[in-house]
């Protein structure tokens, strides 16, 4: 099948009880058994839910996967994969990704005798200065929150395999439309669904997909051992959020180019970053490894101060200020202050990440509209 038939059928049958095409939602705690251990394959709902067992099919296809696993969010799935790990095992990281990952890595598991280095993943060479024997995990993201970075994944997970280390990329800014790292050598590959998956900006949720069955296994034993899974509403949205991601993405796609060609153009704006131009630093990467380039983008204004992005920021009536990103609004961020504010200031600029970048997640409205909206937030 292909993405855009796999993305409505994989994974789901019609209801076994009464032949509901769409998935129902299992609201239940436990599941009757005849005698002890005779049952339906459903024992607990922390354990099995169906609606959340379409759900993982599902993901499993879309992403090229054998399984997926399906936690209560993006950050939720994080902490399972850094689960795997024991005392004195390190993990090299991208020096540039989501704050709240970040924030995790060191504030929450640094503690626990885990070692990690943040690295520019731009070149997958620079991984070999860091690697040893204790290296058990590669960890990015690509495109990068919000500096719109590119790994190789094909590179990164060459050194991966190289130095028996697993390798997972969040996937959450491509969305399987745009890009599968599995096909490219990922170990894991992970979302945030509560993003473009989800599509709707009302779910939080996360997954894993991976192809290896002991890999599978430990993390679905994780799964229900500490318990961070989503309930079957949640699940429910996630599903149906799926049914319509190939066409929400060509039009995020759609709207992020004219947009980002838009900006680029203005006279108030220093710089424009979005990896579809030519002349971003990894355009050939995301040309080769991915089949779009999506809505997401950051800018800076040629008056590089906080309050001329203020004004920006608290002047756009289609593009919300808010968290969050890949709904079908658009949506409008200050990462310094919002999804960032956990990385240190030093930290971020070394990163280039300016008090004064402004965010973007492009949503599906009409595009002049929304260039109407930005047009008049920045003059
Ligand atoms: C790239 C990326 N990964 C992971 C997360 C964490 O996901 P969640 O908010 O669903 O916990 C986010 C959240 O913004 C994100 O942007």
């Amino acid at each position: 099948m292909k993405l855009a038939t796999k993305l409505i059928h994989a994974g789901i049958e019609p209801d076994p009880s009464t032949g509901a095409i769409m998935t129902p939602i299992y609201q239940t705690s436990t599941y009757v058994q005849e005698s002890p251990g005779n049952h339906k394959g459903y024992e607990y709902a922390r354990t099995q839910n169906p609606t959340r067992h379409a759900l993982q099919n599902a993901l499993a296809a879309i992403e090229n996967g054998k399984y997926g696993l399906c936690f209560a969010s993006g950050s939720a799935a994080t902490d399972a994969v850094i689960k795997l790990l024991n005392p004195g095992d390190e993990v090299i990281a991208a020096n540039d990704m989501y704050g709240g990952t970040y924030r995790m890595f060191t504030k929450i598991f640094e503690k626990y005798g885990l070692k990690f280095h943040f690295i520019n993943m731009q070149d997958a060479e620079e991984i070999n200065k860091y690697t040893n024997k204790n290296t058990k995990l590669i960890w990015t993201e690509t495109p990068t929150n919000p500096m719109m970075n590119i790994t190789d994944i094909e590179a990164v997970a060459a050194v991966a395999k190289r130095n028996n280390a697993l390798l997972c990329v969040d996937n959450t800014f491509a969305s399987p439309w745009l890009q599968n790292p599995l096909d490219q050598g990922a170990d894991i590959v992970l979302h945030s669904a509560t993003k473009y998956l989800g599509g709707h900006s009302d779910v939080v949720h996360g997954c894993l997909i991976m192809n290896d069955e002991t890999l599978n296994d430990k993390l679905a034993f994780i799964q229900n051992s500490t318990g961070a899974v989503p309930g079957p509403q949640d699940c429910f949205l996630v599903l149906r959020g799926l049914k319509t991601l190939h066409i929400r993405m060509q039009r995020h796609c759609e709207n992020g180019e004219k947009i980002a060609m838009w900006l680029k153009k203005n006279s108030k704006v220093n710089k424009v970053i979005w990896c579809g131009f030519e002349d971003h630093p990894n355009y050939a990467i995301a040309k080769k490894q991915m089949r779009g380039f999506g809505g997401m983008m950051c800018f800076t204004l040629k008056d590089d101060s906080m309050d001329a992005a203020n004004k920006v920021l608290s002047s756009t009536k289609l593009f919300s200020l808010a968290e969050s990103l890949g709904g079908v609004e658009s949506l409008i961020g200050h990462p310094a202050s919002m999804t960032h504010a956990s990385i240190p200031r030093e930290e971020r600029l070394k990163n280039g990440l300016v008090d004064s970048l402004i965010r973007l997640s492009v949503g599906i409205e009409d595009a002049d509209d929304l260039i109407a909206d930005l047009n008049e937030a920045i003059r």
